[in-house]
């Protein structure tokens, strides 16, 4: 009868620990038992299989850790204690381990055995679910820390020219030092690309670097975008508060680019977060502690810019620590062949340059310095018949570029009106170059054929 055998206790106990044993040996992935000395006494073979080996009696005498990397065994036989639940990760999957020590009559520890279970126990798999979400929230934290580690290092900054190398020394001075930098140069001299570049080579490289674009940013939304919101400080999606560069930059280094057009009131609070170390997120009263590496760029005139009061001067002279004056490129010309053998890499193009394309790309002004080349390059690439970049080719690509000069006296177009320009010049071209024949101009632009006819209709261009 049950009830009898029930009221055996000492039967129960019994029965109950053979269970124990028998169910979880069955269930386990694998089961080992060592002794004192944590020495492989006996092992399943399949959990042999698992670590390698052909047949189990080979692990027999091994210490654990030799047959299984990372085990714990010999810390459950050392301090007599169960280690009751753990994670051993194995090539294959990480696996539920349960270790518990062996005690003779008199109680003392004269060995261990070690479970090894995995999801086939299905009472465990919301640990598992939580161990393989965690590692991959890991991981995408670790991918997210890389996408804003820094992009370029100094063997990108080609140039071999005096003022080239002067740049290069000084920014690498700056790498080895803590105090803001201030990079003054036109646009697309490389301004960006050296910010880069002294993070990567500044004891900070293994953290954050994160770039703020003051002109690129509305002015209302970019103390927010500085100092982040506090929560509770908005209604909506920013509700719950956000960090802001400032933040996500802690410990790394911030690039304030184009700071010419930081307005009044942020440069105030940007000073005293440069001479304080601390701020206050919008919308809260409580400071934070700031530790960046401020590296500022800009393409304007900054002394000029205080003259009309438009920057502070108090600002000005805590960043210029450590002025680098990025030349333009038409200061550098000899550094021509060079770039566009680069540019032309990095393209992925095969073209080879002729000497008289090379000559007349001498002779422009490149008032877009090397973005504006590398923009004719790639445009001429695409115009190119052949596998050689001609005169005709750099010509053509120069052209129907808007010269960047005019930029500083005309107004600046809308954005929109400026890609339209470009769009129409630029599937004008194509259909020139195809005789009309607009399935080749989709072709030759990668567009799909209904895709360009639209295009085609939209901004007005006839097809013939
Ligand atoms: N010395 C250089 N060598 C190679 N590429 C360069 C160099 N300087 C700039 N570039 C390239 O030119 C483009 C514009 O550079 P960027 O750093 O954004 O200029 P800026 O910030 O001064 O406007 C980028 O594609 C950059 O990689
Ligand atoms: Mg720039």
């Amino acid at each position: 009868m049950h009830d009898e055998s029930l009221k055996d206790y000492q039967r129960v106990r019994r029965l109950a620990i053979k269970s124990l044993f028998e169910i979880i040996e069955q269930s386990s992935e694998g089961t080992v038992i060592v002794d004192r000395d944590a020495r492989i006494v006996w092992m399943n073979e399949r959990y042999a299989r698992r670590f390698g080996l052909a047949d189990a009696s080979a692990a027999i005498g091994q210490p654990c850790e030799q047959v299984i990397p990372g085990s714990l065994m010999r810390e459950v036989v050392n301090q007599g204690r169960p280690i009751l639940l753990d994670m051993l990760d194995t090539p294959k999957e990480p696996l539920v381990v349960m270790r518990l020590p062996i005690q003779d009559a008199s109680g003392e520890v004269i060995g261990a055995i070690g479970f090894a279970l995995f999801d086939e126990l299905r009472s465990l798999s919301p640990l598992l679910k939580r161990y393989a979400s965690m590692q991959q929230e890991l991981a995408s934290t670790r991918s997210l820390l890389k996408a804003r580690q820094a992009k370029y290092s100094f063997a990108q900054f080609i140039g071999t020219s005096a003022a080239s190398l002067e740049v290069k020394r000084r920014a690498r001075r700056a790498a080895s030092s803590d105090s803001p930098v201030l990079l003054l140069g036109e646009t697309g001299t490389g301004k960006e690309l050296l910010a880069h570049a002294i993070h990567a080579a500044s004891p900070r490289a293994h953290k954050a670097f994160v770039s703020i674009n003051s002109a690129a940013i509305p002015e209302t939304l970019l103390e927010a975008e500085f100092f982040g919101t506090a929560p509770g400080a908005f209604t909506g999606a920013e509700r719950k508060g956000r960090a802001g560069k400032l933040q996500l930059a802690e410990g790394g280094t911030l690039f304030l680019d184009e700071i010419g057009d930081m307005p009044l009131p942020l440069q105030s609070k940007l000073l005293r977060v440069l001479q304080e170390k601390e701020y206050e997120p919008v919308g809260s009263n409580q400071m934070l502690q700031s530790d960046v590496r401020v590296i500022a760029a800009t393409s304007r005139d900054l002394q000029a810019a205080m003259a009309r009061g438009e920057f502070r001067a108090d600002l000005y002279y805590r960043l210029n620590v450590l002025p680098i004056e990025v030349p333009a490129l038409r200061e550098r010309i000899e550094d021509l062949p060079a770039l566009t053998e680069a540019i032309l890499e990095d393209l992925g193009s095969r073209h080879e340059l002729e000497d008289e394309a090379l000559a007349l790309l001498g002779r422009h002004a490149w008032p877009g310095n090397i973005r504006e080349l590398r923009n004719v390059l790639e445009r001429a690439t695409l115009l190119a018949d052949r596998a050689r970049l001609e005169v005709e080719d750099i010509r053509g690509a120069l052209g129907t570029l808007m010269p960047r000069a005019v930029e500083e006296t005309t107004p600046v177009p809308g954005y929109r009106e400026a890609c339209e320009a470009f769009e129409r010049q630029l599937l004008r071209d194509a259909l020139q170059r195809c005789a009309g024949n607009v399935p080749e101009a989709a072709r030759q632009l990668g567009l799909g054929r209904s895709t360009l006819y639209k295009k085609l209709v939209a901004l007005g261009i006839q097809s013939q």
